[in-house]
C-alpha cells in the first residue's frame, strides 16, 4: 500500500486530492499550516477506507518540514513515503511598482522553498525503494500575469525545478511532473473580485470555472502505476483557458 504526503491539504485542491487519494486506498498524510488540519484529516478518513493523518507544517521553514516528516513516519510506523504532492500555496498580489519585499518573500518562500524543503525530506526514502511520484503545483500564471510578479516567478521556477528533478531522478524510477491549473474554484480564487472572475470565465472554452476535483483526478492518475512513463511533463488542467 502506498503512502502520500499532500501539502496545503486543508483547503481547495489539496483537500480534494487527499480525499481522492484516500479513496484509492493510499495512506494520506495531510500537511497544512492551519492548526485544525488533524480535524480535516479525520473528516477525510471518514470518507474513505484508508488511514489519513493530519499534521501542522509550515512548508517554507526547513525545520518545520523536517519535524513534520519525522513525526509522520513515527505515527505511521514507516520509513519512507512513496508520493509527494507539493501543493501548498498563497497569493500576495500587487502591481510590481507597489509590491513590497515582504509580498515577494512570502510567495517565493511558500512556493519555491516549500517545494524544495518538502522534496528534500522525502527523496532519500524514494531513492532507497526505487519508486516515487512527485507532483508540483505550478499555475497558468507561470507565463506572466499582471499583479503576480512574485507568484508567476515562483510558478515558473517550479517548472524548472520539476524538469531538472525529472532528469536527475528518472534512474531511480521516480517521476516528477508539474500541473498547471487554470482557474479553479477554491478559497484562493474566491478572493478575486466578481467582475474579474466573470472576465476570466468568459475566456474559458469549456465555459466554467474548474473544480478542485478536476485537478485531484489528474493527480490520482499521475501517482498511479498507469502513469509510470510520464516524467518532466507540464500538464495543464484549464478547461482550455490557456489556448
Ligand atoms: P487554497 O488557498 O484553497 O489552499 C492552499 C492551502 O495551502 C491552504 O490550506 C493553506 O493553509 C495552505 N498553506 C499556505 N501556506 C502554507 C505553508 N507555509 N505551509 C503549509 N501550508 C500552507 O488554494 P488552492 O486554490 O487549493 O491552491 C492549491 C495550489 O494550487 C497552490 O499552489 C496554488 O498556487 C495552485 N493553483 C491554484 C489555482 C486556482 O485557480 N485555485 C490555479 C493554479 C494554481
Amino acid at each position: 500500500m502506498r503512502t502520500a504526503i499532500v501539502t496545503g491539504a486543508g483547503s481547495g485542491i489539496g483537500y480534494a486530492t487527499s480525499v481522492k487519494l484516500a479513496n484509492k486506498g493510499i495512506t494520506v498524510i495531510m500537511g497544512d499550516i492551519i492548526k485544525d488540519i488533524g480535524e480535516k484529516a479525520k473528516e477525510v478518513e471518514s470518507l474513505s477506507k484508508s488511514k489519513v493523518i493530519g499534521l501542522t507544517v509550515d512548508v517554507s521553514d526547513w525545520n518545520s518540514t523536517k519535524e513534520f516528516y519525522e513525526e509522520a513516519l513515527k505515527i505511521l510506523g514507516i520509513d519512507h513515503v512513496d508520493i509527494l504532492v507539493n501543493n501548498a500555496g498563497i497569493i500576495r498580489d500587487a502591481l510590481f511598482v507597489k509590491m513590497t519585499p515582504e509580498q515577494w518573500d512570502q510567495v517565493i518562500k511558500v512556493h519555491l522553498y516549500g517545494t524544495f524543503n518538502m522534496t528534500k525530506q522525502v527523496i532519500e526514502g524514494m531513492i532507497k525503494y526505487n519508486w516515487g511520484r512527485i507532483i508540483n503545483m505550478s499555475s497558468a500564471s507561470w507565463m506572466g500575469n499582471i499583479g503576480q510578479a512574485n507568484y508567476s516567478a515562483a510558478k515558473a521556477g517550479i517548472i524548472g525545478f520539476t524538469k531538472t528533478l525529472a532528469r536527475e531522478l528518472g534512474k531511480y524510477n521516480i517521476t516528477v511532473n508539474a500541473l498547471v491549473p487554470g482557474f479553479i474554484d477554491t478559497p484562493m480564487t474566491r478572493s478575486v473580485p466578481e467582475k474579474i472572475r466573470k472576465i476570466i470565465i468568459d475566456r474559458i472554452p469549456l465555459g466554467k470555472i474548474g473544480s478542485p476535483e478536476d485537478v485531484a483526478n489528474l493527480i490520482a492518475f499521475l501517482v498511479s502505476d498507469e502513469a509510470s512513463y510520464l516524467t518532466g511533463d507540464i500538464i495543464e488542467v484549464t478547461g482550455g483557458l490557456t489556448l
